[in-house]
């Protein structure tokens, strides 16, 4: 099983762009965008969209592939796996669709069908600021319901959803620090901070602190993205 994780700092978001009654658009509806829009997406983000199956695929029906299946099997409770997954949650429960009777899972028979559930059906692994917002826009434009997976550490599920375009941060990985941080408008020194990307996850920004002999006191959940700059302390 997962490990029950210790820190909870939600770190996704389902980006809500009201749209006064109207829902999402979805893939049987007219708005929903041709392939050749999907490849326009993907030129602007250089070719990072993928379109998404459930990770357990490689285990069912047409899709079926031993050797991935395998693998897949032994990687099922593997939460940091699971964090750089697009077509995986932190929790399973989550990948499922129960209202569509839509689920996919290793342990279920081969030839059962992998239902999509709430897995989103396009990701774009954002590596640039520049990736996220043509995904935005693309969202907007279509009227697309769109998540932000950055670790899928989110107890709520809010990292994914079902018909959704997915902006999957896990790549966004820069991490620097400063000794005389000075926020914008200021011209006090805060002292010694750190400004991680979107995708940085807890172990690797001790372990990057560390070579600078510092530390920052965060959570203990390795599978949890940070976000805010922070404020760190002589190790
Ligand atoms: C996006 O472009 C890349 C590179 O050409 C390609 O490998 C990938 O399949 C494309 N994604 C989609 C969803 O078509
Ligand atoms: C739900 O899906 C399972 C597995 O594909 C199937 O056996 C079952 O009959 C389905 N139930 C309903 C209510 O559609
Ligand atoms: C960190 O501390 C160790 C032990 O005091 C020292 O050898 C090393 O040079 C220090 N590294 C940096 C980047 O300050």
């Amino acid at each position: 099983m997962i490990k029950p994780l210790l820190l909870s700092l939600l770190v996704t978001a389902v980006i809500a762009v009201p749209q006064s009654g109207n829902c999402r658009c979805r893939p049987e509806d007219s708005c929903w965008p041709s392939q050749k829009e999907w490849s326009a997406l993907n030129n602007t983000i250089h070719g990072n969209l993928v379109a998404v199956r459930p990770v357990a695929s490689v285990c069912h029906q047409a899709e079926y592939d031993a050797k991935a299946c395998s693998t897949i099997t032994g990687l099922w409770s593997d939460s940091a796996w699971r964090s750089s997954q697009p077509g995986a949650a932190q929790w399973e429960n989550w990948e499922a669709w129960p209202e569509r009777n839509q689920s996919c899972y290793v342990g279920s028979p081969q030839n059962a069908v992998c239902g999509q559930g709430r897995i989103s059906l396009y990701s774009v692994k954002a590596h640039s600021a520049s990736d996220i917002q043509q995904a935005v826009r693309f969202a907007s434009a279509h009227n697309l319901r769109l998540v932000i997976k950055n670790t899928g550490h989110d107890f709520l599920g809010r990292s994914t959803a079902p018909e959704s375009l997915q902006i999957l941060t896990h790549g966004m990985t820069d991490v620097q620090i400063v000794d005389d941080f000075v926020p914008k408008r200021s011209v006090k020194s805060e002292g010694p901070a750190v400004t991680i990307a979107a995708g940085v996850q807890l172990p690797q920004m001790y372990a990057a602190v560390a070579k600078h002999n510092r530390t920052v006191i965060g959570g203990s959940s390795h599978t949890v993205g940070i976000r805010h700059i922070l404020q760190i302390t002589h190790g």
